[in-house]
């Protein structure tokens, strides 16, 4: 685009309010108008950036010339300010996950967008994560060989769903679930990571014993079309110091990933390859600077490990390779807009600064996220296993 993007967004609580943030610094980005059904939370933020308030959306597309709207409402609440926006004809959406909550939402959603010939962007932020990145690489460069089976446990503090949204959180916990709120995350990281593949079988489990208006959690297990299985557990009862708790860890013929996104009580934050011992020290380095170049400073190590506990011991000391980073497994809060609103400058899926790591996530990835999902509610539901296309 040669002139700058004129954008808006609606809903305008934690996430909204910082997406506005980010727009309102981007020196291509002239953002012109916020929508909010709590007009005091669309005005809290107009005042401070300087623009102008709607107490709806439908004013605001009606008044408004936009090039971009960002949806960032609550979970159930995707589906209509989305295609709302696309019908007043705005080409570009950038839409929070989840992609929605019901097969219903998430059709209407996909047509308006094919309908409209319209870019579609979704925020998987963890995407951007270095260590996200680093992991992606680890398993496309064959370093762990194939992979066959994973743990991942992404877990909120149980403050979120009893207390985040003061008092509209019952409300709002209730219309989304750990599913939608957090394995949607997961969902994509983990076709990001092992992409091409994706998920044919789902079985999962869920409780409600605690909470009551929305499910304690949901433990699930994907097999993917590669033979890859990864158990995916997210949880909204945990009484933890912590806000969030995230680890997940893969292993493969020829070696294992670790990584703490967010270390919980006592445990420090990293990201661990030991890869195929075959590997020399030489290509160690060349991965080493291939990770450099994608942003990801690991350190190439060669080491004896030696396991024992008590008077047991395994191992013979041998001398293998890793790459091994510690430190924050997220990235940058908004990190990902700078990439849409790339995206949309040059008209592509693969901005300059996203290089090598397949498209931006947009409305097949949205879709496909939908689909796992909805299958991990349903199987939970039924108590069987739900197959994939
Ligand atoms: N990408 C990420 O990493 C990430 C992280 C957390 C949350 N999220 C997602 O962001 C979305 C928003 O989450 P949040 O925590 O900011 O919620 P929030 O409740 O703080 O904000 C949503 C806002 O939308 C407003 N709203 C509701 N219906 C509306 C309507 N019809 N028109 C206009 N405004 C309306 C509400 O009044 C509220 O101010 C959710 O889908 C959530 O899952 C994404």
């Amino acid at each position: 685009m040669s002139s700058k993007i004129r954008a808006g967004v609606i809903g305008l609580g934690i996430l909204g309010s910082s997406h506005a943030d980010y727009l309102a610094k981007r020196p291509d980005v002239d953002l012109v108008a916020l929508a909010d059904l709590r007009m005091e939370a669309a005005e809290a933020v107009a005042q401070r950036l300087g623009v102008k308030a709607y107490n709806n959306y439908e004013s605001m597309l009606a008044a408004e010339k936009l090039d971009l709207v960002v949806v960032a409402t609550p979970d159930p609440l995707h589906r209509a300010p989305t295609v709302a926006s696309l019908e007043a004809g705005v080409p570009n959406i950038l839409q929070e996950k989840p992609f929605a909550t019901t097969r219903a939402d998430a059709d209407a959603i996909y047509e308006a967008v094919r309908k409209h010939k319209a870019h579609f962007f979704i925020n998987f932020a963890n995407r951007v994560a270095p260590l996200d990145i680093a992991t992606r690489y680890a398993v496309q460069a064959g370093l762990l060989g194939r992979v066959v089976y994973g743990e991942s446990r992404l877990d909120d503090n149980i403050s979120v769903p009893t207390k985040m949204w003061g008092s509209r959180t019952k409300d709002w916990a209730a219309g989304s679930s750990t599913a939608f709120f957090l394995l949607s995350h997961v969902v994509d990281l983990l076709r990001f990571y092992f992409a091409p593949a994706e998920v044919r079988e789902v079985y999962a489990i869920s409780q409600r014993e605690v909470l009551g208006y929305t499910p304690d959690l949901y433990d699930a297990f994907l097999t993917f079309d590669s033979g890859l299985k990864v158990r995916v557990k997210a949880e909204w009862i945990k009484h933890i110091d912590d806000l969030v708790e995230f680890y997940m860890c893969f292993s493969g013929a020829d070696g294992t990933l670790i990584y703490n996104k967010r270390g919980a009580f006592g445990c420090e934050p990293g990201w661990r390859a030991n890869i195929n011992k075959a590997i020399d020290a030489q290509t160690l380095l060349t991965h080493q600077t291939r990770l450099a170049e994608l942003g990801v400073n690991v350190a190439a190590k060669l080491h004896r490990p030696s396991p024992e506990a008590g008077a047991l011991k395994a191992g013979g000391g041998e001398l293998l390779p890793a790459l091994e980073f510690y430190g924050l497994g997220y990235s940058e809060w908004m990190a990902l807009d700078g990439l849409f609103i790339d995206a949309i400058q040059e008209d592509t899926l693969t901005p300059k600064g996203w290089q090598n790591l397949g498209p931006l996530p947009s409305l097949e990835d949205g879709m496909r996220q939908f689909q796992v999902v909805d299958a991990i509610v349903r199987s939970a539901e039924i108590g069987k296993v739900i197959t994939l296309d």
